[in-house]
C-alpha cells in the first residue's frame, strides 16, 4: 500500500506533555506554548485536560490556559473530558473539540479514572450526548492497546473492542495510545489490524509514547497500513502519572522531519516547531527530548 500524500498532527504536549512535570508549569508558558504551537501551523492542539485537580494538579489552571490562548482560526483547541463535569467545564472555558478516554486494561483504568471499563464506557455516554446536542466533536482514546504497566501485553481484540464501542457511540475519530511505549512494528500492526476490522483506518489515529525508542518505527509501520493521524508532542515532553516509568509521546519535531523526508504533507513549519521545542524545555529545565529538533537547533542538519 502506498503511504499517504498527507497527515494531521494532533500535538499533545499541552496536556500530554506538561501533565506530568513534577512542578507546576506557569499558565503563561502553557498559553504561549500553544499560542507558538498554533503559529507553527498545529491544526489541532490539545490543550489542557479538565479532569480532577486532585488526581493531576498540572492541568487545574485548565481553564485559565482554555481562556487565555490568542485563537488562531485555522487551529482546534481541545481537551479531555473523563466525565459530564469535566465535559461542561470545556464548554464553558471554549474548548472546540473534547476527548474521552478509555482504555484496554482493567487495572490501568481503575488506576487511571479510578473506575472499570464497562463503567468508563456508561460514563462517556452522556458527555457524547451532550457534545452531540452542542454540535462540538468528540474524539476518543484507548489506552494500553499493546501493553499495560499492570497487566503486561494486551489481546489486540480488547483494544479493537474498546474502539469499536467508543466509535459506535459516536467518537468522530479514535486514538490508539501505547500508553507505556512498549509496541514495536509487529506488535503495532497486529492490533491496527484488529482494530481496522470494525473501524475505518481513515478514523484511527496513532497515539505511541516512546518509551523503548520504537515510536518512530511505529508511525512508519502505521503509515504503511495507511493510517494517517498521529499524536505527538512537542520536545517529547511527558508521559501518563498512572503508568509509571512511561516516557513522554514521540516528539513532534521527529515525526514532521520523518513525514516531509517522505514527500508527506503536514502544514507545520519544521523551523519554528524546533525553535519551539528548544524554548519550552529550557523554560520549564528539562532536557529537549527531540532528536530532529536539537539537530536542527546545533545546526547539523
Ligand atoms: P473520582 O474520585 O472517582 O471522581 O475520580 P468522583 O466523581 O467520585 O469525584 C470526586 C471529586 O472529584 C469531587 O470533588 C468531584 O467534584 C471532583 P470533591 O467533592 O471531593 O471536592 N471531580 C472533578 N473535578 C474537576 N473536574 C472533573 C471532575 N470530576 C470529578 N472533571 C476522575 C474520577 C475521572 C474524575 C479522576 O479519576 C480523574 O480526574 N482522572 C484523570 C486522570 C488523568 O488525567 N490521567 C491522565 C490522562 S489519560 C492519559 O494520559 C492517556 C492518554 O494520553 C492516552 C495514552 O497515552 O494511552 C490519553
Ligand atoms: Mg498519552
Amino acid at each position: 500500500m502506498s503511504l499517504p500524500a498527507k497527515v494531521k498532527i494532533v500535538e499533545v504536549g499541552p496536556r500530554d506533555g506538561l501533565q506530568n512535570e513534577k512542578l507546576v508549569v506557569p499558565t503563561d508558558i502553557k498559553i504561549e506554548l500553544i499560542n507558538r504551537l498554533a503559529d507553527a501551523g498545529l491544526s489541532v492542539i490539545e490543550a489542557t485536560s479538565f479532569v480532577s485537580p486532585k488526581w493531576v494538579p498540572q492541568m487545574g489552571d485548565n481553564a485559565a490556559v482554555m481562556q487565555g490562548i490568542k485563537r488562531n482560526p485555522s487551529t482546534i483547541y481541545t481537551a479531555l473530558t473523563p466525565n459530564l463535569q469535566g465535559f461542561d467545564g470545556a464548554v464553558q472555558a471554549g474548548a472546540n473539540e473534547v476527548a474521552i478516554f478509555g482504555a484496554a486494561s482493567e487495572s490501568f483504568s481503575r488506576k487511571n479514572i479510578n473506575c472499570s471499563i464497562a463503567e468508563s464506557l456508561k460514563r462517556f455516554e452522556p458527555v457524547v450526548s451532550a457534545a452531540s446536542a452542542l454540535e462540538i466533536p468528540v474524539r476518543g482514546y484507548v489506552s494500553c492497546v499493546v501493553g499495560c504497566p499492570y497487566e503486561g501485553a494486551v489481546d489486540p481484540q480488547k483494544a479493537a473492542e474498546v474502539a469499536k464501542i467508543l466509535f459506535d457511540m459516536g467518537c468522530y475519530e479514535v486514538s490508539l495510545g501505547d500508553t507505556i511505549g512498549v509496541g514495536n512494528p509487529a506488535t503495532i500492526q497486529r492490533m491496527i489490524e484488529a482494530c481496522a476490522k470494525h473501524i475505518p483506518i481513515s478514523k484511527l489515529a496513532g497515539h505511541y509514547h516512546d518509551t523503548y525508542g520504537m515510536a518512530i518505527a511505529n508511525i512508519y509501520a502505521s503509515l504503511e497500513m495507511g493510517m494517517a493521524v498521529f499524536d505527538s508532542s512537542i520536545a517529547g515532553l511527558g508521559g501518563c502519572p498512572y503508568a509509571k516509568g512511561a516516557s513522554g509521546n514521540v516528539a513532534t519535531e521527529d515525526v514532521v522531519y520523518l513525514l516531509h523526508g517522505l514527500g508527506i504533507e503536514t502544514g507545520i513549519d519544521l523551523a519554528k516547531l524546533a525553535g519551539i521545542g528548544d524554548w519550552i524545555s529550557s523554560a520549564i529545565n528539562r532536557p529537549n527530548g527531540a532528536k530532529a529538533g536539537r539537530a536542527l537547533c546545533t545546526g547539523n542538519e
